[in-house]
């Protein structure tokens, strides 16, 4: 009797242990302490406005931190005819956004890269699109003063990143009258002197 109860024990044990490996690998807890910012999309339109604000030559390079389904990527493939990569860290949106870009047929001009962003040289960026939070951004602000180039962009959606000036901003419509704004940053316009 025991020895049953010990067996069904184990059984058990190993089968939590599968389903919250599984679940980790599939949905993007792998690297949970890392995440600086939760999954949401940029809606249609504020993607449209993002990309003509960041005002994109043909040939030029997007980077979007934290790519999420690589609409921002997709869009700026094949609308200004650059080329994209995306940074994420969920291992399952990795997926998703390599799916949609195979979809699209522009695996020769966009890259979707499983990393952290915060750990990315951003050198080869002349755009660079942001979707995360106050925070996020605020982290991430010494990183893009060290590897941006002049007149390099970035353009966030929602969040400014504090300690920078924005050379514009748009208000876009979001759900229930929300009004969100995009801020445009060029380098070093919009590094403040300390
Ligand atoms: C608000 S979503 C934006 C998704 C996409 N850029 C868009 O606008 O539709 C933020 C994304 O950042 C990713 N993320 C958060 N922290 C990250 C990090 N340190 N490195 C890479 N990606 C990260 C999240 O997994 C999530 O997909």
């Amino acid at each position: 009797m025991r020895l049953r109860a010990l067996r069904f024990g184990l059984i058990a044990v190993a089968c939590v242990a599968c389903t919250v490996g599984g679940f980790a690998q599939d949905r993007g807890l792998d690297d949970y302490k890392n995440n600086l910012a939760p999954y949401v999309n940029s809606p249609g339109h504020a993607v449209d406005k993002m990309l003509e604000m960041a005002d994109l030559k043909t040939g030029q390079t997007l980077y979007d931190l934290g790519c999420g389904d690589g609409r921002i990527l997709i869009a700026a493939a094949k609308r200004f005819k650059v080329n994209a990569v995306g940074i994420e860290i969920s291992n399952h949106l990795v997926k998703r956004a390599s799916e949609n870009v195979k979809k699209a047929g522009l695996q020769e001009r966009v890259k979707v890269l499983h990393g952290n962003f915060m750990e990315t040289d951003l050198t080869g960026a002349d755009v660079v699109t942001l979707y995360l939070a106050t925070a996020a951004n605020e982290s991430l602000r010494p990183n893009l003063e060290k590897y941006l180039r002049p007149n390099a962009r970035v353009v966030s959606y929602d969040y400014p990143i504090p300690g920078w000036k924005p050379v514009e901003t748009s208000a876009t419509d979001g759900l229930h009258g929300a009004t969100h704004t995009i801020y445009l940053y060029e380098v070093p316009n919009s590094i403040l002197r300390k």
